[in-house]
């Protein structure tokens, strides 16, 4: 099963029908109001700077997270891993809420460093370039630990002009952390789809995926990324 659903996942997880879930990737707002300087034309502006819908800041966004959580977890199976991104400016925040899931024996265990090869344009009235982004890893159950490796990952960022959504994420980041987490044939579900990668990734290592994105443009983005190379896995 390969799916990206098209609405609220607030609302869909609520009747949502689907195998229990075995691991979790998603990328939600973080709460910092980005916004893509990225676009070399009207239509190209049009399309990358759009702003994400509860990023103005981290309170919106944490309280949009916890109504999803809540409704994630009677579909969560008992052993399940969680990887929530998220960036240094906001990981206070995020970070004492994601140690409060505790409560539902669902465990913040690492915080993942995602160098992202270069950094961004951003601010150039001070020194530093942001070229890493923070990943949460939550356990719930006790899955057994494949090996023990390094959590700071190096992996290219998707280059600009060969993105589909502001944010997106490489799918080689994605798969490696779906093939750590899950054994082939499990279910990986992202409720902040955006344009499809954690299903894709998760398609391309013979997992099973599904999404949720509430944007219509960047749902048809995700969804014509999956009919890419569906008849090469049946799906
Ligand atoms: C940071 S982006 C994810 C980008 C994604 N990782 C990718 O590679 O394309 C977050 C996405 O969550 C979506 N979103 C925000 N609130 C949502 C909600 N309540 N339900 C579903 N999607 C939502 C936004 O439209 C945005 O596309």
């Amino acid at each position: 099963m390969h799916k990206i659903i098209h609405g609220d996942c607030r609302e869909v997880l609520t009747t949502l029908d689907i195998p229990k879930i075995d691991c979790v990737v998603t990328d939600p707002p973080y709460g910092v109001a980005f916004k893509s300087t990225y676009g070399k034309d009207p239509e190209s502006r049009e399309k990358f700077q759009q702003e994400i819908e509860d990023d103005m800041d981290v309170e919106t966004a944490l309280a949009s997270f916890d109504v999803s959580m809540k409704a994630m977890l009677p579909h969560l199976a008992d052993t399940c891993e969680l990887y929530v991104f998220t960036q240094w400016q906001v990981a206070p925040e995020w970070q004492k809420y994601l140690a409060s899931l505790a409560e539902f024996d669902i465990h913040l265990r690492q915080c993942i460093i995602w160098e992202k090869g270069y950094p961004g344009i951003g601010d150039v009235t001070y020194n530093w370039g942001c070229g890493h982004e923070f990943i949460y890893y939550l356990k719930k159950g006790k899955r057994k630990v494949p090996y023990r490796r390094s959590a700071i990952l190096h992996v290219d960022k998707v280059r600009p002009g060969t993105n589909v959504h502001p944010t997106q994420k490489p799918t080689e980041l994605l798969k490696i952390l779906i093939e750590y987490s899950t054994d082939p044939g499990q279910m990986v579900f992202d409720p902040y789809a955006g344009s499809g990668s954690t299903v894709v990734a998760a398609r391309e290592v013979g997992r099973s995926g599904v999404g949720i994105e509430k944007n219509a443009s960047y749902h048809a983005a995700a969804e014509h990324r999956l009919s890419e190379g569906s008849l090469l896995d049946g799906w």
